[in-house]
This record gives C-alpha cells, structure tokens and sequence, in this order.
C-alpha cells in the first residue's frame, strides 16, 4: 500500500478546489502592535504589513481566488495623526505603483471601494491608473477598500434610491434586498463566504456590514504584520470543514 504523502502545512495541495471561497473579505488588523512590540514607529507596522499584503494577494491569486477585498484605510482612520494618514497615503501609492505591472502580468483586476474622492489626488490618478492597466483581467478581482465605511456605504444607497423613487423611476413597493445590494458599491461583486481578521479582536468595525450576514469567520490572534501564507492556508481548511446552513436546519 503507498503511504499517504506528509500534511505539509502551507501546501495548497490540501485544499479542496471545489469547495473554495469566491469572495474572501479581509480585516487586516495590527500594524501598530506589531510596531509597539519592537519599540518601533507604527509606520514600520504598516510597511511591514504592506509586505503581507502582497504575499496574501499573490497567495489568492495562486490559489484560485476569484474576489479578495481588503479593509485598507476605514473613514474612521481619517482621525489618525496627519504623520501616520499621509504615511498610510504615501505606502498605498507606491503599492499601486510597485504592484500594477505585477497584477497585468497574473491577470488580477483591481478595484477600489469607498470615498475615493477624499483620498489625495495623487492616490486618485494611481488608483486610476491601475484600474485602467487592469480592467480587461479575469483571473482574480482584487478590491481594496480605502476611505470606507459600511454605514455611509448605506446611507450613500439609501439616498441613491431614494432620488429613484423621486424621480419616479422606482416605485417603493419595488425595493428589493436586491435593489439595495445594486447600490452598495460591491454591486457587482459576491458577498463574500468568508471574513478574516487578524490581531483578535472580535469585531466587524463597520466593514461590509450587509455583504457579510452570511459570511464565515476567522479571527486569528495574529498580527498582521506576521500573517503568513501558511496560516492563510490553514483558516481555508477550516472553513472547508464548517457546515454552512444559512438558517436553514
Ligand atoms: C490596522 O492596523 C491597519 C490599518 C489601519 C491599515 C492597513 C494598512 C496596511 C496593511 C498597509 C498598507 C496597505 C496597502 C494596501 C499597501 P492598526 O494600525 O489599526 O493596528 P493596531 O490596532 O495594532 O494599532
């Protein structure tokens, strides 16, 4: 009889194909922790976890992923200091540049959702830039969400049917789930299957709060920074062996 191969953690070949998320949604938590643990500025923490942001997307893409959203800057964190919001502007600006040729190259569509008109002009045109490069790619669609906040997302919604209803090109027994799911900005996007958050902490912090009423979660005490490619792997096997019932029995 021939022996079964060793269970090499990390090793994608333990996945089932067939039973991946579509969408994985992901909280990346722990920058400034990370920092604080090696006595270091948290700018550092967020470098390093511009680093993990490239391993994951490139882990996704390798996997078979079709939709990653990552929470990359919340409107809550516009009330940071003005030293760590233009660090965190600086950082994602050179990750779109540093980045685009990559996601052409592995067929991975970028896309952004939030206020991205109160992101600086610089980010814009980069963001713009990168969704321009991209836009014909179907292997994966990698949305970052900057400048968002689940709430405003809905009230955004509300107030772009309510001016339907106005108008009089919607009636108000016509609103559907679906029609408030057409005015999120994930409109063309599945809801995602599964949420990870890192760092511990047991909450949703105003990320993708319709989109996720079904959605698994992992919470994993990592800190982003130290996320790594193996423990990804790892919460795809556990969410392949939980039984979705959505209120079903
Ligand atoms: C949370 O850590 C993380 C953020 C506020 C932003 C996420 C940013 C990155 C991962 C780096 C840049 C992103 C890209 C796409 C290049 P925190 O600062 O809230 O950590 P703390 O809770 O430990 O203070």
């Amino acid at each position: 009889m021939k022996s079964k191969p060793a269970d090499i953690s990390g090793d994608i070949s333990g996945l089932d194909k067939s039973a991946l998320p579509l969408h994985i949604a992901v909280i990346m938590d722990g920058n400034g922790r990370w920092a604080r643990k090696k006595l270091l500025n948290r700018v550092k923490g967020h470098e390093k976890g511009a680093d993990t942001v490239r391993m994951v997307v490139r882990s996704c893409r390798e996997i078979g992923i079709s939709f990653l959203t990552l929470y990359a800057f919340s409107t809550e964190n516009w009330q940071r200091s003005k030293a760590e919001v233009s660090a965190l502007m600086v950082l994602l600006k050179k990750f779109l540049v540093s980045e685009r040729q990559e996601m052409v190259v592995n067929n991975i569509r970028f896309n952004v959702i939030g206020e991205e008109e109160r992101l600086p002009g610089n980010v814009q045109d980069e963001i713009q830039r990168t969704r321009d490069a991209t836009k014909n790619n179907n292997g994966m669609n990698l949305n970052l969400a900057l400048s968002y906040g689940a709430r405003s997302e809905i009230v955004r919604a509300a107030k772009e049917i309510a001016a339907e209803v106005q108008t009089g090109s919607l009636s108000v027994d016509a609103i559907t789930q679906e029609t408030i799911t057409r005015h999120l900005y994930t409109a063309h996007i599945p809801d995602p299957e599964l949420l990870i958050r890192t760092s511990g902490e047991m909450r949703v912090s105003n990320f993708l709060l319709w989109q996720i009423a079904y959605s698994e979660i992992a919470v994993t005490d990592t800190l982003w920074p130290d996320f790594t490619r193996n423990e990804l792997i790892q919460i795809l096997k556990e969410y392949q062996g939980r039984d979705r019932r959505f209120g079903c029995v």
